[in-house]
């Protein structure tokens, strides 16, 4: 089980220092729903060729413009690489023109150059994050638990496994002075980068806590929503999650998170491999057994909503995101 914890750990860790980092945009980081090896693979690729033919970088107004000189060679891998970019990542609008000797591979830098190799798009508007001044590249989640907790002035929430603190910050903004947002996160470097994004935002109603959400730092009945986004599937023991998160409700609480299920059995090698659970998918467990373990944990009102299948190679309709909400009874 530490050896999972371990390996989340590690892998947003790595994340938080990336976040952290000014925006180098002119290196154009590439690439979801890669595997860390495949990752590595295509920045070498695009160092190879930048190697080989860049001729100059250079950003403007939020567009990164690359120019290469232009072969036969260059043009087909360029064209294959742009490509594999534009599956990734539709919003960062990687284009390549041809101009007599060059070609020049453009994109949309202040979108994020790709979306990162966990979950692709964004459900946050841009209303949403202009709010709280952060973009969408600090969102590793697979929804907005904002559609669906509906949040209330003066209410205390909780985000399990709150990342940059997007969550957070948003729920903040929404229940107001007189409400507190809390975000629970077990990787320090994640808690430094939720810190400075508050400290941006100068949001002050909102606390980032340092623990697991096997065991929330918080007393019984603390808040009155907890919602999450793309981390339950993450934990080794997810019904210890769930009792945590019931313990930390008021009765008559709401539970509403984003969240990867899984549809089908997924092979074993799959199961057994520490970076794909890390990545959100070999740590996601039915729907049955999701519904089952809330029940068991004295959840009702439950509800399971399919929001978006998950194309990975190997695994066609195996995982897909989905919107969760349960109630601790009032009488509890
Ligand atoms: C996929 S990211 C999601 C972050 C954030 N919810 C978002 O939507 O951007 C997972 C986050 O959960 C944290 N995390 C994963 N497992 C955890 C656990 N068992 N206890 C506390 N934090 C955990 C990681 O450190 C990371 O910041």
């Amino acid at each position: 089980m530490s050896e999972i914890q371990d390996a989340v750990r590690d892998r947003y860790a790595a994340k938080a220092l990336q976040m952290a980092q000014p925006r180098v945009t002119g290196a154009l980081a590439v690439a979801c729903s890669l595997s860390e090896t495949d990752l590595l693979t295509r920045r070498a690729e695009w160092r190879a060729i930048d190697t080989a033919a860049l001729i100059d970088r250079r950003e403007a107004s939020g567009t990164v413009t690359s120019t290469y000189r232009t072969s036969p060679g260059t043009l087909t891998e360029l064209a294959r690489l742009v490509a594999a970019e534009q599956v990734c990542c539709a919003t960062s609008r990687w284009e390549l023109h041809r101009e007599g000797d060059e070609v020049r591979v453009t994109v949309d830098a202040s979108r994020g150059t790709c979306c990162e190799d966990d979950c692709c798009g964004t459900s946050y508007s841009t209303a949403e994050l202009e709010s709280v001044g952060i973009d969408a590249t600090s969102s590793l989640g697979c929804g907005n638990p904002m559609l669906l907790a509906d949040l209330r002035q003066g209410e205390r929430v909780l985000d399990l496994g709150s990342g940059a603190g997007l969550d957070v910050l948003l729920s903040a903004r929404r229940v107001g002075p007189e409400g507190h947002a809390y975000g629970v996160d077990m990787t320090d470097e994640m808690l430094a980068v939720a810190r400075a994004n508050q400290a941006k935002a100068a949001v002050t109603n909102a606390t980032f806590l340092k623990g697991t959400i096997e065991d929330i730092p918080l007393p019984d009945a603390a808040v009155d929503v907890v919602i999450s986004n793309c981390v339950i599937n993450l934990a080794a023991d997810k019904r210890a999650v769930l009792r945590e998160a019931h313990r930390v409700l008021r009765p008559g609480g709401r539970f509403a998170v984003a969240d990867m299920v899984a549809f089908a059995e997924l092979p074993v090698e799959v199961k057994r491999s520490l970076d794909q659970w890390a990545g959100c998918v070999a740590g996601t467990i039915s729907i049955d057994e999701y519904t089952a373990a809330l029940q068991d944990a004295g959840f009702t009102g439950i509800d399971v909503e399919i929001t978006r299948e998950t194309h990975l190679e190997g695994l066609e309709g195996a995982i897909a995101s989905a919107y969760i909400r349960a109630r601790k009874e009032a009488t509890a």
